[in-house]
């Protein structure tokens, strides 16, 4: 059986935890590939409003299996809070949602380097959810890291001293500012790995591939954006993992062979939260309107997002890296009664007209071009057929499918479960 893929085509936040929650229907296993608790994934359902953070978006619906994958970091004191904000729905975690075993841990003293490294760039920072997510996947690329299966063995706390004290030698190294009680972090931090271990730990692989072979269906869910990825992101401004497709490869142990659909989740205008070029960024009246619709905090950091016009540019982009076969664009809603929108269709670059993201996309080398569109005012909340759709929404996705040359299949007109408009 294929494995069908689901990842964000900008930087982040684009709604990836509602489609997830809305396509569990359709597949036995949902399976998060990388990140970490940097991500937050809104569901809303039934008057409830919900953030994930390291669990997969299928966990609210009865039949689906969750898998956190191999190219996830967890943080057991984030990992307990999450099963704490659970445990007033009646779910049965235990069963319903397993870890790998080569899923790498997040210590408390990967969030310190993750503060003191930021610190030290000052006006330079990447503007990082200070989750320890680089700290962790550095420790995972250098051969450090502590991972899930280790707490299986006995000498595992001799391998986190080790690695805890070459963490606050660095810490002194970069020599700024950071307060911390390193007793207090471990105590919360070991209280938490003993909640962790009362899942079920996995060899992920092994299970997926069994999973393949009998015929279940898989979708494996993406954290952050496109944009951010380690390799194709607006470097160095991007987290630290591949959140590209093959980042779900190299993530759960899927081959490429295997995997079927890519989804592709865009909002109908761009938002970025955290430091970094913006081609398309609205510092106007207009921005600020649209986040104050959009309601652009962020979910995890509570900190507001940049807005901006859709960037077609970096979205072809996207959707280039990704191979995604179906597109799904976002709060179409939020646009309603806006006069005129923009896209940017191509960039002014060092004086000549480019239609794709070249290597350096600073405010001193881009002008994006914009090709403008008359909005349309009709409230779409209430929307439940593409039949309803006015003229100027019509014309606007008609415009993004040809552009781009990939079906725009969902629809989405408002952050519930019901508000999907399947195309
Ligand atoms: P994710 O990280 O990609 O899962 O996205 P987030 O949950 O961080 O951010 C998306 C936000 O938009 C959440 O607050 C969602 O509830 C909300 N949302 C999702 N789809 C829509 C939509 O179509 N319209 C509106 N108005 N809000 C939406
Ligand atoms: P979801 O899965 C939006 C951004 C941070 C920062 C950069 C690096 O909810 O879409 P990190 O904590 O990884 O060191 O931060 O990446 N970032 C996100 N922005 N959505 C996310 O996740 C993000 N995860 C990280 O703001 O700019
Ligand atoms: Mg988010």
């Amino acid at each position: 059986m294929a494995v069908d893929l689901l990842l964000g085509l900008q930087w982040g936040d684009e709604g990836k935890g509602k489609i997830v929650d809305v396509l569990t229907a359709n597949y036995d296993i949902i399976a998060r590939f990388q990140g970490g608790p940097n991500a937050g994934h809104t569901l809303e359902f039934d008057g409830i409003k919900h953030v994930l953070r390291t669990i997969p978006s299928g966990i609210f619906h009865e039949t689906a299996t969750n898998v956190i994958g191999n190219g996830v970091v967890i943080d057991p004191v984030v990992f307990k809070k999450e099963l704490d904000g659970l445990a007033k729905f009646d779910i049965d975690i235990q069963q319903k949602l397993i870890i790998s075993r080569k899923a790498h841990l997040i210590l408390p003293t990967h969030r310190l380097l993750d503060a003191a490294s930021e610190a030290s760039k000052g006006k330079a920072k990447i503007g990082s959810t200070l989750k320890g997510i680089g700290p962790t996947y550095m420790d995972k690329t250098g051969r450090n890291g502590i991972r899930v299966g280790d707490l299986e063995l006995d000498n595992w706390k001799g391998k986190y001293r080790a690695l805890t004290n070459k963490h606050e030698a660095m810490i002194n190294f970069y020599n700024v500012d950071v307060q911390y009680d390193l007793q207090e972090l471990e105590e919360e931090f070991f209280e938490a790995v003993k909640v962790l271990k009362t899942l079920q730990f996995i060899d992920s692989e092994e299970y997926l591939h069994q999973a393949q072979k009998s015929g279940k269906t898989i979708l494996a869910e993406g954290a952050q954006g496109s944009l951010l990825d380690i390799d194709f992101g607006t470097y160095p401004f991007v987290t630290s993992s591949n959140t590209t497709a093959a980042g779900a490869c190299t993530g759960l142990g899927v081959a490429p062979n295997k995997v079927k659909d890519v989804f592709g989740i865009f909002k109908a205008y761009t938002t970025r939260v955290g430091s970094g070029p913006f081609p398309t960024e609205l510092f106007d009246e207009v921005g600020s309107e649209m986040a104050r619709i959009g309601h652009e905090f962020g979910a995890v950091t509570g900190r507001p997002r940049r807005c901006g016009w859709l960037d077609l540019v970096a979205l072809k982009y996207a959707t280039q890296v990704n191979g995604v076969t179906q597109l799904m664009m976002m709060k179409g809603d939020v646009l309603s009664g806006f006069k005129t929108l923009k896209v940017c269709t191509a960039y002014t670059y060092k004086g000549e007209t480019i239609s794709h993201l070249p290597y350096n996309i600073e405010p001193e080398n881009i002008e994006p071009i914009f090709t403008e569109f008359k909005g349309w005012k009709e409230d779409l909340t209430q929307m439940t057929d593409p039949s309803q759709f006015p003229k100027e929404l019509n014309d606007y996705i008609d415009f993004l499918e040809k552009e781009l040359e990939i079906p725009i299949k969902i629809v989405s007109v408002g952050p519930d479960r019901t508000q999907t408009i399947h195309r």
